[in-house]
């Protein structure tokens, strides 16, 4: 049995037609770029992920750069952010003109909250939490903290699609809060795109300018911006699947469910929902004693898993100006060499998932 890390041509097959005639639809209008399909889309997710603004933008990067900016955050700013995330969320704080200040993560792979509170100084503008892996950072200890410093806070929720803290979901916690739809992610679309989602009304118009080349009317260029905008075929898509990104979400769950009923026990340390929220199961991530033995025998036998992320960020070429030792990163430079991504998708069906557990259990 095969079992892909990802299978995108299973939900792409549930959703075809109804995918194709939104997409003719936009064509026949012509409405490539802006127009109703993005305004209605913008509208369905704000409500859906429990924000009252939103704006579409060309990927999650962006959003993030974007946020930032709007937000206030520019050179001569620290932002911190987690150590071990994908490097798209330090990147778009180099985009924003500021230095990205890197924390160690907790034992349950999110950011370090009292980590966080130590690396507070007087060049800090803003915290950037990752809601990694689909798991909700601790919101409510980080916002009372920026609170306190007179931080802003805009989160990465790239990988948090359907995720909840408390009863509510994350789209209104913090001062904005940035998804990607990658075609991979929890809610992708048939190409590249993102979107910030905030309560604050000023944000979300500063942020529409700056992704539309900076201008407030046409050639009334306020500020240089930058061009990228949530495209009308992209929007179109979204919206039809966003009605299913619940069920989506629930269906993660069960799976990981699954692997949790059947790994616990074995030793390995499993992922959970942290004690504020829901996890949303974008990844299900594991560590494991001799991974890369493990992840060769596993791919051997037809099951792709993933590393997310075989390198933590300080400890990466691109960031070695920074002049950070693996040391300063204890947890995520240990992890960096046992985590594991095992298959996890809405369509695995639990004959696979108990095959991942069968082979699993028989490597350990
Ligand atoms: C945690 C995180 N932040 C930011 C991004 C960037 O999103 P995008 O690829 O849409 O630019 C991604 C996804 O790639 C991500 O996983």
């Amino acid at each position: 049995m095969r079992v892909p890390f990802i299978d995108l041509k299973a939900q792409h097959a549930a959703l075809a037609e109804p995918l194709r005639q939104a997409m003719a639809a936009v064509m026949a209008e012509c409405a490539f770029v802006g127009g109703h399909w993005v305004r209605d889309f913008e509208a369905a997710f704000a409500a859906a992920v429990g924000a009252h603004h939103c704006l579409g933008v060309g990927n999650g990067t962006d959003a993030l750069a974007i946020a930032l900016r709007a937000a206030g955050v520019g050179p001569g700013d620290e932002v911190i952010t987690a150590a071990n995330t994908f490097i798209a969320t330090a990147e778009a704080i180099t985009m924003a003109g500021a230095r990205p200040v890197f924390i160690d993560c907790a034992d349950d792979y999110l950011i370090d909250v009292e980590a966080v509170a130590r690396a507070i100084g007087p060049a800090t503008r803003a915290i950037v939490p990752v809601h990694l892996y689909g798991a909700p950072a601790d919101m409510t200890a980080l916002l009372d903290l920026a609170r306190r410093h007179g931080l802003k806070v805009i989160a990465d929720a790239a990988q948090a699609h359907g995720a909840t803290h408390g009863d509510r979901p994350l789209g209104g916690l913090g001062d904005a809060i940035c998804y990607s739809f990658y075609p991979g992610k929890i809610l992708g679309a048939c190409g590249d795109g993102g979107a910030i989602v905030s309560d604050d009304a000023g944000l979300i118009e500063r942020a529409r300018r700056l992704a539309n080349h900076g201008s407030e009317s046409k050639y009334r260029h306020v500020v240089e911006g930058v061009n990228s905008r949530l495209d009308g075929l992209q929007a179109a898509a979204l919206s039809v699947k966003l009605p299913h990104l619940p069920a989506w979400v629930t269906a993660r769950r069960h799976v990981a469910r699954r692997y949790h009923e059947r790994l616990s026990g074995t030793g390995l340390d499993l992922p959970d929902d942290p004690p504020w929220g829901e996890h949303a199961y974008h990844l299900y991530v594991i560590r494991v004693p001799e991974r890369d033995r493990i992840a060769a025998a596993l791919a051997e036998a037809g099951i792709e898993c993933g590393i997310h992320y075989p390198t933590a960020l300080p400890n990466l070429p691109a960031y070695a100006h920074l002049g950070h030792r693996r040391e300063d990163f204890p947890r995520a430079s240990a992890y960096q060499n046992e985590i594991l991504s095992l298959p996890i998708y809405p369509e695995l069906s639990t004959a696979q998932t108990d095959h991942v557990c069968d082979r699993l259990i028989a490597l350990l």
